[in-house]
């Protein structure tokens, strides 16, 4: 089915037309042209895979995926889709096996997908004569899961349908490698834990609000009232090449009124000047070395992941697109393996910020669907991202929608829409 033609009021990719998040045709085109080809999607981090054997089922857009561990240590990604009658034939989230075996009529792959063994491969023998079986000339190389092309950097797994895709390196570009870098600099992760919701919106909304600096000091309370993100704390805005993926670095400024500059962004209806902590722990924030001036760095990698660094809250939150009007989002929480134990602790407690019902990502998750809502019932309509103008670049300020703009005229390009 072709998507039907879009409207682009003022030409560029400020204003985005409601249907680019309610139509099937365009969003069958999007996983087709961003998840299953000419992109790298984020399936997982090595840590969540630490032993010869283990495994743990995701997704790449909407099709399913198993990433495991083999024997000698190395990392497949495969399709959950079995060479046989084509059953999504693992059901668990994770565990560990020595193969991979589909319930259906038991066949066995090795944990990179190979094809070991398929039962009365060569029939049944009864009063002296061979019974059915495969055709003489079936051959198990030919009939393994379908395997992915896999990428891993820093500890964290990509992988790609396409095995032609560019490398992952040229795919971040070196601006946002530059601070993909920086998080994952080597040392061994540890996986804290998980939160899952499903959030009743388009998928790239999620992508939209990480490039999003406008609202955070605007809709969320904690944020403006705690100083972990004002419109008044030092910034940058940073893209790759093509537009997709950016980078959005604050460094915190003073919680309050404290300063006369601040006097403006206190202003909003969100800060809150009597609103006190009960624990004050959950601000209990230590600089780490390893961020070099930045107190937030969240980076988006188009189109499938988040990456974020708010002061000690490490995570990655993956984008799992469900229909053109839901997704998944499951956010793992991290810290590092020299961590010592106060540092897991205050990571767990600022954890709370975030996932489902943080006290700052609620807000986001409800915006989200409201937004949804509003499209699903003004088809023709359009959104306004003009904040800083209608072009796209770099910025040194948040008072912008440049990431929005930059993100939307690569997706025309690629959408061809
Ligand atoms: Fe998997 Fe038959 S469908 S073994
Ligand atoms: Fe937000």
């Amino acid at each position: 089915m072709e998507p039907r033609p879009l409207h682009w009021e003022a030409g560029g990719s400020s204003r985005i037309p409601f249907d680019l998040y309610t139509d099937e045709a365009l969003y069958r085109r999007e996983l087709e042209r961003f998840f299953y080809r000419g992109h790298w999607n984020y399936v997982g981090l090595e840590a969540e895979v630490p032993n010869p054997g283990d495994f743990r089922r995701t997704v790449v857009g909407e099709r399913s995926v198993i990433m495991t561990r083999a024997q000698d240590g190395q990392i497949h990604v495969v399709e959950n889709v079995c060479a046989h009658r084509g059953m999504r034939f693992c059901r668990e989230r994770h565990g560990n096996r020595r193969e991979l075996i589909c319930p259906y009529h038991q066949w066995t792959y090795g944990l990179d997908g190979q094809l070991q063994g398929v039962p009365f491969r060569r029939g049944v023998r009864q009063d002296g004569r061979v019974q059915g079986g495969m055709p003489p000339d079936f051959n198990l190389a030919d009939h393994g899961l379908t395997r992915l092309r896999v990428a891993q950097r820093g500890g964290v797994v990509f992988a790609s349908f396409d095995h032609g895709v560019e490398s992952l390196e040229d795919f971040m570009g070196p601006t946002v490698l530059r601070y993909f870098d920086r998080l994952f600099d080597g040392r061994r992760l540890r996986i804290l834990g998980y939160n899952r919701q499903r959030i009743p919106g388009n998928w790239k909304l999620m992508q939209e609000n990480i490039k999003d600096p406008y609202h955070p000091g605007l809709l969320h309370t904690w944020f403006v009232t705690f100083g972990l993100w004002r419109a008044d704390n030092r910034s940058e805005l940073r893209m790759d090449d093509h537009h997709r993926h950016a980078a959005m670095i604050s460094t915190r400024g003073h919680a309050g009124q404290a300063s006369a500059a601040a006097a403006q962004v206190t202003q909003v209806s969100s800060f809150k000047d009597g609103m006190q902590l009960n624990d004050p722990s959950i601000l209990d924030i230590v600089p780490e070395p390893w961020w070099g001036g930045p107190t937030a760095v969240m980076m988006t990698l188009f189109p499938s992941v988040i990456f974020q660094q708010q002061v000690n809250s490490v995570s990655t939150r993956h984008i799992q697109p469900d229909g053109s009007g839901a997704f998944h989002f499951v956010w793992t929480h991290f810290g590092f393996e020299d961590d010592t134990p106060e540092m897991t602790e205050r990571r767990l407690r600022q954890a709370n910020l975030f996932g489902p019902a943080g006290f700052v990502s609620a807000d986001d998750g409800e915006v989200i669907e409201f937004s949804q809502q509003a499209f699903a019932s003004k088809p023709g309509h359009r959104t306004l991202a003009e904040l800083g103008g209608r072009e796209v670049g770099d910025t040194d300020h948040m008072v912008t929608e440049t990431l929005i703009r930059g993100m939307y005229a690569y997706w025309r390009r690629v959408m061809e829409a």
